[in-house]
């Protein structure tokens, strides 16, 4: 890295008048992701050195509670955001319910709720395989004042002021918009600084690569069958390339740069798919809408679905638009 990328402190300084809210309280909270993130990237790296690998709840020789990656990642977001009081509340796909940040100085006065999947892809913790965290940020709708309720939560993504997520990859990237572009910014870990490397993200308005577990192919509903075998028939471009890591946020990734579609429809032995509504895909939502793509449940627009709890799963269909729309076709045609 040369003096010439921006960093990203620059940046959200630079760009904190542009925010219509702007009062110096969302950079802050972005500024403490951004230390979360750096703090959470230094586990990650270590992970195949210490104790971290084991199941939560074990314990190592000297007593100690051994942390599995997604429970320490989880600890760490959070406590960084409560010292700092950069928010009224917290959610995170590994607590059961939300938690209310207060403190004897700073009666409730903070604006912005967090929600967040602290560790994605879990499954590729424990073979050095990417792996990512997803954060989302909201207004609270309830009175500055007051402790949050459980409706500052459930909001629809429509009302998100800010998403993003940290790819722990080959690099290490964060990668947010606050509703003006999506920017990527890349670790040097060797000044533990983020530097502006990928200004201006956009998904390719088509694709040519599909990302769905295939192994559920038989519980698939017609309709998303029906646009598999679309992807694999020699014809104009096609087939397309498959490619799935497991990792929501390095599927997306990979496709935001290189033009594709991730798939995780409901099935006939998940009756709402996998991913979660509030913590992967409504912020990934807003990323790839932001980014010139396309989310959608397979039929409607991610963003508008309206939440009614907290660990809602929803079916998602994210990336290059132009085959967001043809995965929409194929189910509406299907009627599945
Ligand atoms: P998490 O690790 O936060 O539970 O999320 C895993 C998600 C997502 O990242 C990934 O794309 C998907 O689950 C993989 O699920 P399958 O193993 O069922 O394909
Ligand atoms: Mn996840
Ligand atoms: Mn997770």
């Amino acid at each position: 890295m040369t003096k010439q990328y921006k960093t990203l402190g620059e940046f959200i300084i630079e760009n904190q008048d542009s925010f219509k809210y702007s009062s110096g309280e969302l950079s802050r909270l972005l500024n403490g992701l951004r230390l979360a993130a750096k703090v959470v990237n230094h586990e990650v790296n270590k992970a195949g050195l210490v104790d971290i690998l084991g199941e939560a709840g074990d314990q190592n020789i000297q007593g100690e509670n051994q942390q599995k990656l997604d429970v320490l990642a989880n600890e760490k977001f959070i406590q960084t955001l409560k010292k700092r009081e950069i928010v009224c509340g917290i959610a995170s796909e590994e607590e059961d319910d939300f938690i209310s940040i207060n403190s004897f100085d700073n009666q409730h006065q903070n604006k912005y709720v967090v929600l967040i999947d602290p560790l994605d892809g879990s499954s590729n913790i424990d073979v050095n395989v990417s792996v990512g965290t997803i954060f989302s940020i909201y207004r609270r709708v309830t009175p500055v004042g007051t402790p949050v309720t459980i409706e500052d939560f459930l909001q629809p993504g429509v009302n998100q002021i800010a998403a993003g997520y940290i790819i722990y990859g080959t690099s290490t990237m964060l990668v947010y918009t606050t509703g003006d572009g999506v920017n990527g910014f890349t670790l040097n870990p060797a000044l533990g600084t983020f530097y502006l490397s990928h200004p201006n993200m956009s998904f390719p308005e088509n694709g040519n690569i599909y990302s769905v577990n295939e192994g559920n192919y038989v519980h698939f509903p017609q309709g998303v069958k029906d646009y598999i075998k679309y992807c694999q028939k020699e014809e104009d471009d096609r087939p397309y390339t498959s490619r799935y890591i497991g990792s929501l946020v390095s599927d997306f990734h990979r496709n935001m740069i290189k033009g594709g579609i991730y798939m995780y429809p409901k099935s006939s032995v998940a009756s709402e798919g996998k991913l979660r509504l509030l913590y992967e895909c409504n912020p990934m939502a807003f990323i790839a809408e932001q980014a010139n793509g396309l989310a959608s449940d397979g039929k409607n627009r991610i963003m508008e679905v309206k939440p009614t709890e907290l660990h809602q799963r929803v079916p998602f269909f994210c990336g290059s638009r132009n085959m967001v729309e043809k995965a929409e076709e194929f189910m509406k045609n299907a009627n599945a």
